[in-house]
């Protein structure tokens, strides 16, 4: 396992199982659109997201920590978060499909509160969405990102 695999499982702590089979996990998803819009990306968070993972992407308190439907809240998208420590594909099938289902797909069977906008959104709506969510990171976490999405594209 590579060493940023291990770090984040111990950085996570409760949350590491499912941030763990996460980052491996995740069918990828070729490519972004080549016209991003950020501007509608942000509309749409804010219309579909906000109410579960914050106006200003901050997700729910406690969030490492199961509520007492044994479902973990949602975690915030913002840098104190796990969003950045997952490649573009991952973030992708977790929207698109919903947490259960994009686990599913890696054979994890996991309940998560996660659903899936795979009906109300389109593909482009989706990469607007995670292009707005990592536009808002400081660069650091947006490089790191980058470099996972680009190890995990080119299947390594
Ligand atoms: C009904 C509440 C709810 C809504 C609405 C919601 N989410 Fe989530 N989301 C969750 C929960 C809960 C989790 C944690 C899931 C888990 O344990 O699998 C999560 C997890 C995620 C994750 C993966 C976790 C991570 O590492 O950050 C992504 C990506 C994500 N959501 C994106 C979105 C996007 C994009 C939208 C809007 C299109 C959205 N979510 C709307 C509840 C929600």
């Amino acid at each position: 396992m590579p060493r940023y695999l291990m770090l984040s499982v111990i950085a996570l702590g409760a949350a590491g199982a499912a941030g763990w089979l996460m980052t491996t996990a995740g069918a990828q998803r070729e490519s972004t659109p080549e016209s991003i819009d950020i501007a509608q990306g942000e509309n749409l968070y804010i219309e579909n997201c906000a109410s579960c993972h914050g106006a200003n992407l901050e997700g729910q308190p406690d969030w490492r920590s199961p509520g007492p439907d044994g479902l973990l809240p949602a975690p915030p998208h913002d840098e104190t978060g796990h969003t950045w420590h997952h490649p573009d594909g991952v973030l992708f099938d977790y929207t698109k499909l919903g947490g259960r289902a994009a686990l599913a797909l890696q054979g994890v069977e996991f309940e998560s509160g996660m659903p899936g906008f795979g009906d109300q959104l389109s593909d482009a709506e989706i990469w607007n969405i995670i292009s707005y969510v990592k536009s808002t990171w400081p660069e650091r976490q947006r490089a790191v990102q980058a470099e996972r999405s680009a190890a995990a594209a080119a299947g390594r």
